[in-house]
């Protein structure tokens, strides 16, 4: 029999996001508004009164009140590289002393400090710091998140973390989407456990490209884990023509292809996003007009990071201009180590004030085009049909999300229907249950 697994209901304020950016109601806003969950599904979306007639909130297994209160879709945050091992925040603190991003990954720092602490540790350990990663994540209104690999550089280390990564899905009711991302950067000799490329000498790009080709690649298609394979096309990170052997090579083994794409300076990652089909091109601070009309023309999702250039202190993508051009632009945290929030909130406030975005858009931007960025269309939407992931705010309006920077207004999350966060929590979800591999 069905089960009636939650009427929310009494909303001041639903906020749909079943519209395009561009249109005149992005957020898709409705007042009075109550959702029926039936089996984890949404069954219906309507005014309460008639939701409540067909779905009385006294026969569900939750009844949420949200009587005052605004309703969003769960936040879908499309990029991060939330599973790692190690600390930098004294990093944080020579960025701000004026040490360039650049200078850090040059000299052993940024991601190669990390690549060490990632080698260093368990996958046990991997698995513990995410699924707490997941915790904050999800108590500021995340219900899917996609995470990379690419802290390995070595074959073992990524597989271990999409391990981690796809254990953390199975135990955490956050949905957690997997990619590959070997080519993350030029491992340093040092940084090798092992003598595989002759002591002291420096590793090639070319090689290092070789090496993710014919052994990393094939590895993961086995493991079956990862969805999608990423490459950051930087500088002092790989050429185009790097990049397109492992995204060509990627999608021969069945994963979607993401950039990171014009990120620290402009080197044509936008174009080969477009060129390859892949799913999103992500950063963009330095992408062209032409680049982003190239991205729209190939249904490729722009996604924006705003968290990265507040801590770079870089200049912002231009969202605004990006929208205007009718772009399907997504936001994300990027949270990693050089980007310390998992807070989708704060996202959407950089967005609105540093890129221009109306709040509207900066919640489209982060729910449903996010799901647009990782190929999952049913998500990031309050619509019959589609899964009940859903934000309930201590605030009245969607608005108040970015309007109150720095703060939390999340007052229950239901995944799937079901409270994960909230005072209809019953804590249910038991951290040493092991419903995937062993810890
Ligand atoms: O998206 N740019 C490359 N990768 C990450 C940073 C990873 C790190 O610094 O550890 C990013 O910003
Ligand atoms: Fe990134």
């Amino acid at each position: 029999m069905a089960e009636l697994t939650a009427v929310v209901h009494g909303a001041i304020e639903l906020a749909t996001a079943t519209g395009d950016l561009q249109s005149d109601d992005p957020a898709g806003l409705r007042s009075d508004a109550a959702v029926a969950v039936v089996d984890g599904e949404i069954a219906a979306v309507g005014p309460t009164d008639e939701v409540t007639r067909e779905y009385p909130p006294e026969n569900a297994v939750h009844d949420v009140d949200a009587t005052g209160r605004a309703v969003i879709p769960g936040y879908v945050d499309s990029h991060t590289h939330a599973c790692f091992a190690g600390d930098r925040s004294d990093e944080f603190e020579a960025k701000l002393r004026g040490t360039t991003y650049g200078e850090l990954l040059a000299s052993g720092g940024g991601i190669h400090r990390t690549v060490r602490a990632t080698r260093a540790a368990s996958g046990e350990e991997l698995l513990d710091n995410l699924l707490e990663h997941l915790d904050v994540m999800v108590a500021h209104g995340t219900t899917t998140v996609e995470v990379k690999s690419g802290y390995g550089l070595d074959t073992e280390t990524e597989l271990r973390m999409l391990d981690a990564v796809d254990r953390a899905d199975d135990r955490h009711p956050v949905d957690v989407v997997p990619t590959f991302m070997g080519a993350h950067a030029v491992p340093r000799p040092a940084d090798r456990p092992d003598d595989e490329y002759g002591e002291g000498d420096p590793v090639d790009a070319d090689d290092y490209v070789d090496r993710v080709v014919s052994e990393q690649l094939p590895a993961v298609e086995k493991q079956g884990i990862a969805e999608f394979c990423d490459v950051f096309c930087d500088e002092g990170a790989f050429t185009v023509d790097q990049s397109r052997r492992v995204l060509e090579a990627g999608a021969e083994r069945g994963l979607t292809p993401k950039v990171h794409a014009e990120e620290l300076a402009h080197r044509g990652g936008a174009k080969l996003a477009a060129e390859v089909g892949a799913a999103s091109a992500d950063h963009l601070l330095h992408a062209t007009d032409e680049d982003v009309a190239a991205l729209v023309e190939a249904d490729v999702t722009p996604a924006l990071l705003p968290g990265t250039a507040f801590g770079l202190g870089a200049d912002y993508a231009d969202g605004r201009a990006m929208v205007d051009s009718g772009a399907p632009v997504a936001v994300a945290t990027d949270f990693n180590p050089n980007c310390h929030s998992q807070s989708m909130a704060f996202a959407s406030a950089l967005a609105c004030v540093e890129m221009g975005l109306t709040p509207a858009e900066a919640l489209v931007a982060g729910t449903r085009n996010g799901a647009r960025a990782l190929d999952r269309p049913d998500l990031g939407v309050v619509r019959e049909g589609a899964p009940a992931d859903l934000v309930v705010l201590d605030a009245p309006s969607h608005v108040h999300v970015p309007y109150s920077y720095g703060i939390n207004r999340v007052a229950t999350v239901l995944k799937d229907g079901r409270p994960v966060v909230g005072p209809e929590w019953t804590g249910e979800r038991d951290r040493d249950a092991d419903s995937g591999g062993e810890r």
